[in-house]
């Protein structure tokens, strides 16, 4: 697949979302060996581990899991999940309903890069797999940053670009630019998908240069803890 830039890139991302959704959390599951839900859940516990309580926003919430760990949590009012793919909203609705969670998450169409809230509007904003699909990451966190209060905090779980030339931190990519293509196509019947996954991967910042990033767009304290063996990175910012 060709190196796509801005828009056109926002656009190919919204439509393969859109032609995915219904197979994406069996994917998930396969891929990972189930340990998407734990990842989550970490992730989750770090996000709302501040002594504040109110609202939570998830960013990019695809078919909601992120929201559904967020909204049990005691210090969290309620979640917002918010994504630019309305297949996969309605999926994240139906999830709802069936957890019984319908009352304590609301799912909108929108954004990252322009998020429709007012400043300090959450006490925490969570991104799970998201933010390498951003045509503008720099500018996504800052804008998850403008929207959580001083003390709360902003948590980035995505995979990672892998650093260093060990034979561990090459073969894992290389097994996974092979098998995700092949179990795209027979699981999702989207092999074309399943092969931007690795390539976003390529494409995309290791676990230090991403915790620059959010180091830049204001964050303080950033902390980042590694996982699947290296391919996934959970990290933590507060807002000041
Ligand atoms: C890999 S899925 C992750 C879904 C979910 N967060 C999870 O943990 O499984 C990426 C999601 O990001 C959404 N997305 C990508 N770019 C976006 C943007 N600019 N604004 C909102 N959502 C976006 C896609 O529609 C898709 O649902």
């Amino acid at each position: 697949m060709a190196k796509l830039r801005g828009q056109e890139r926002a656009r190919y991302v919204s439509r393969m979302f859109g032609r995915i959704s219904r197979r994406y959390d069996l994917l998930n599951t396969v891929m990972t060996g189930g340990r998407h839900y734990a990842w989550r859940q970490l992730a989750a516990d770090a996000a709302t581990a501040s002594n504040l309580s109110g609202a939570a926003l998830d960013v990019a919430c695809g078919t909601g899991d992120f929201a559904f760990d967020l909204a049990r949590k005691s210090n969290i009012e309620h979640v917002v999940g918010l994504d630019f793919v309305p297949p996969m909203l309605a999926l994240a609705i139906g999830k709802a309903r069936r957890q019984r969670l319908s009352a304590q998450t609301v799912f909108i169409a929108g954004d990252a890069h322009s998020l429709p809230f007012a400043d300090d509007s959450f006490v925490c904003a969570t991104v799970g797999f998201g933010v390498r699909n951003f045509i503008d990451v720099p500018r996504a966190l800052s804008e998850m940053a403008r929207v959580v209060q001083p003390g709360g905090r902003v948590v980035v779980l995505e995979i990672v670009r892998m650093e260093g030339r060990g034979l561990h931190n090459r073969l894992l990519p290389w097994c996974f630019q092979r098998t995700a293509p092949l179990l795209g196509a027979v699981l999702a019947g989207d092999s074309e998908a399943y092969s931007y996954l690795p390539q976003s991967v390529d494409e995309f910042l290791s676990a230090s240069q991403l915790a620059d990033v959010m180091g830049s767009a204001g964050l303080r304290n950033v902390r980042r803890r590694s996982l699947g063996l290296g391919m996934v990175a959970a990290l933590v910012g507060e807002v000041a």
